[in-house]
């Protein structure tokens, strides 16, 4: 049997990206609706059943583990999984364990995570003007992420600022963003805002910031050198040389890069994406608590990347959006 995931279009699934809650304290305007219904509880896997589907991932390939919700910090007793997860890069089994977080609960989160051996952190930042991050965020206040920041670069991590680039939102911030993240050493991915959940077309094709365009601005302005380094995810990074920072673009819209994807997602109810930008899934939850038997749950996640399609459908190039994905964003966590 070989331990490698293997997609029928020959990728090799590595990267694994689970979602351990559907909650979030704040409600980002292109990720959730304000009023939101959550999963009732007995829906959810169980930390330990969380535990065991990871663990079966690493055992078939996965070297990548990335958490995510919803706001992962939110669900309680998350740092019980950590731990187990960290088992597996103590044995070398896995190579990294990540998540991407709104950054409100680093404060109290970051020195136990790098306890578990976490090294890196993706932030979700849009803008450093306090009214401007209430509003995209609805719930959210600027302070209590920037103080969840200074905890973890205190506690050793390094920090990564994800920001979703949205036309007349913080265009104009293209250069403080990314100053501000030179000054404190991060580094900055801009992404294109995808045409997922329930939020009206026009809304989204007026939102739509290019990255092409983006990447000219900066160009206007600086030396932008193409780079060849890959962390693991879809972002295409490029160094600006007058200042050494290093950009990423992540172009699901504008250059899509389906053909190298690496991933699949789990959701906090075992199901199943195989892609984030179509609806198919299926169920692990099912297979998982039926059986103890691991060799039940492998065929099933095997069954399942059987059925990995070739990419998403995400179009706005002819005035229209097409290809959106009824979910919300915070079902797979991005
Ligand atoms: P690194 O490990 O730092 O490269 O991170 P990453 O880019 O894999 O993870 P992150 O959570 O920072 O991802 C940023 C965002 O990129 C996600 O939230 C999604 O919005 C988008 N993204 C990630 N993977 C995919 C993908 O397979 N398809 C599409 N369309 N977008 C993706
Ligand atoms: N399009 C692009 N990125 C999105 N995110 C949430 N919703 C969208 C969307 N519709 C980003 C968040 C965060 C990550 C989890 O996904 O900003 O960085
Ligand atoms: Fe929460 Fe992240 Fe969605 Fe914003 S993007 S509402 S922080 S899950």
């Amino acid at each position: 049997m070989t331990h490698t995931l293997i997609d029928p279009f020959q990728r090799a699934i590595t990267y694994l990206r689970v979602s351990v809650t559907d909650r979030c304290d704040f409600r980002c305007v292109y990720c959730m609706s304000e009023n939101m219904t959550f999963l009732p509880k007995k829906d959810l896997l169980t930390l330990e059943e969380l535990d065991r589907l990871c663990s079966s991932f690493i055992r078939l390939g996965v070297e990548k583990l990335r958490i995510t919700g919803g706001e992962p910090l939110v669900r309680k007793g998350i740092m019980t999984f950590f731990d187990a997860m960290s088992a597996h890069l103590a044995k070398g089994t896995l190579k990294e364990l990540t998540l991407t977080t709104n950054g409100s609960q680093l404060d109290r989160f970051a020195a136990d995570l790098a306890n578990c051996g976490v090294r890196r952190i993706n932030v979700s930042l849009d803008t450093l003007d306090d009214k401007k991050f209430a509003d995209i965020t609805r719930w959210g206040r600027l302070p209590q992420v920037i103080k969840g920041i200074d905890a973890a670069q205190k506690a050793g991590l390094r920090v990564k600022i994800n920001a979703v680039a949205l036309k007349g939102f913080n265009e104009d911030e293209l250069f403080t963003l990314q100053e501000w993240c030179a000054s404190r050493d991060m580094d900055l991915t801009w992404i294109e805002v995808m045409p997922m959940g329930d939020i009206g077309n026009e809304d989204r094709l007026d939102q739509f910031w290019s990255l092409k365009d983006l990447r000219s601005r900066l160009a206007n302005q600086f030396t932008v050198t193409d780079l060849a380094e890959r962390s693991g995810g879809p972002a295409r990074y490029v160094r600006i040389e007058e200042t050494g920072q290093k950009i990423g673009f992540i172009t699901p819209l504008s250059h899509n890069f389906c053909e190298s994807c690496n991933r699949v997602r789990i959701t906090c109810t075992g199901e199943i994406y195989t892609c984030l930008g179509q609806e198919g899934h299926s169920d692990l939850r099912a297979p998982l608590r039926t059986s103890d038997d691991d060799a039940v749950l492998e065929t099933a996640i095997r069954a399942a990347i059987g059925l990995k399609p070739k990419g998403h459908d995400f179009d706005y190039s002819r005035q229209d959006v097409s290809g959106r994905v009824s979910r919300h964003m915070s079902h797979t966590g991005g």
